[in-house]
């Protein structure tokens, strides 16, 4: 069973293709960070309009390197949200077309949902990364959009039990990223400069306090930060101290929701997702910290992809979820 899947949800232009959802075959993005990063975020005019020109070289290098042509695709799958919405348009209306044309069955993908099959996608086949689901897992959705604690009950069965009240993880580290000046996007270049520095020395920035026991906030560091960078706290520390003070909370706060989620609901291990899944010091303090198996996708597939998308839609279809042509996109959809 092969699947062909397309993501367009914010700024990469991607496609991936996935046999019997696990096995991963290709896995083509075409980034747009230089276009946005001049204006330090996504333009979602600009993303839409990248996505028409990138879609069919994508694809021609989808193909070419899974070596098959469209023929041999079994389904059409694709993210309808949540995301941008012209963004989203463009790849679903690819996909339709793409569906029809070839008479296969179009797969409608939730984003959120696509993040955590990344998890458990094979590149080598006779070295299988893990063994599969075991449910219940509790998964850390964290992305530039979300920062979702789910109790993942079965396949395609999810129950939401905690989120941002503001900022998302990896929204928060764009916005300190740019108040230290080390451009778009924040969160690599925030992991990198303290990969290199090493833990922060002296300082030690707040963790937020919530009434919700799995909820996150990180709108009050982010202005903490600020005040710091603006002088208003005294001496300003190094941009690589505060980088690290800041990502050393954030993980701490990630990992601490993320544990207590776990063991108050009986998972069986933990899955780490999203873009911010790729930072190192999440993975390490996370794995360290965490009683049961953590499963995190290679760093490539936590940040925006098609296989991800192709993996989630074998279940989909094993579940019967197959959209018609007048499906539309849902710019604000959820999980759980
Ligand atoms: O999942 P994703 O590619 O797109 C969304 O669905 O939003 O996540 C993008 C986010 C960005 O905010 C980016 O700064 C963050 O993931 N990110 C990281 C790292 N790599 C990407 N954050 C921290 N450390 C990283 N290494
Ligand atoms: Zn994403």
């Amino acid at each position: 069973m092969r699947t062909l899947g397309i993501e367009t949800s914010c700024d990469e232009t991607a496609i991936g293709v996935v046999d019997d959802g696990t096995r991963l075959v290709t896995s083509i993005v075409s980034s747009q960070v230089e276009l946005h990063a001049e204006y330090g975020g996504v333009v979602p005019e600009l993303a839409s309009r990248k996505h028409v020109e990138a879609m069919i070289p994508v694809l021609d290098e989808a193909l070419s390197d899974a070596g098959c042509a469209l023929p041999d695709l079994d389904a059409v799958a694709v993210t309808y949200g949540p995301g941008l919405s012209g963004a989203l348009l463009v790849g679903l209306n690819f996909a339709k077309a793409l569906a029809f044309s070839l008479s296969l069955p179009l797969v409608p993908v939730n984003h959120l949902e696509g993040h955590i099959y990344a998890a458990w996608l094979k590149r080598d086949p006779a070295n299988p990364r893990s063994q599969g689901p075991r449910f219940p897992s509790l998964v850390l959705i964290v992305s530039g959009g979300h920062s979702d604690v789910v109790l993942m009950e079965d396949h395609g069965r999810y129950r939401r039990l905690g989120q941002t009240v503001d900022d998302a993880a990896g929204e928060a580290f764009d916005k300190v990223a740019r108040l230290l000046g080390l451009g778009f996007p924040g969160g690599p270049a925030i992991d990198r400069l303290t990969a290199k520095h090493g833990r922060a020395k002296t300082l030690r920035l707040p963790r937020a306090r919530l009434d919700g026991a799995y909820d996150f906030s990180f709108s009050g560091l982010k202005s903490k930060v600020q005040r710091i960078v603006r002088g208003e706290e005294g001496d300003s520390p190094e941009a690589a101290e505060l980088a690290a003070a800041f990502q050393e909370s954030v993980v701490d706060s990630l990992v601490t929701k993320a544990l207590d989620a776990a063991a108050d609901n009986g998972a069986r291990e933990i899955i780490l997702a999203g873009g911010v899944a790729a930072n190192s010091e999440l993975r390490r303090v996370l794995a360290q910290r965490s009683p049961v198996p953590v499963v995190v996708p290679p760093p490539d597939l936590c940040t925006d992809n098609g296989a991800m998308i192709a993996a989630c839609a074998h279940y989909r279809l094993a579940a019967s979820d197959v959209a018609t042509l007048d499906l539309d996109i849902n710019p604000a959809l959820q999980i759980g």
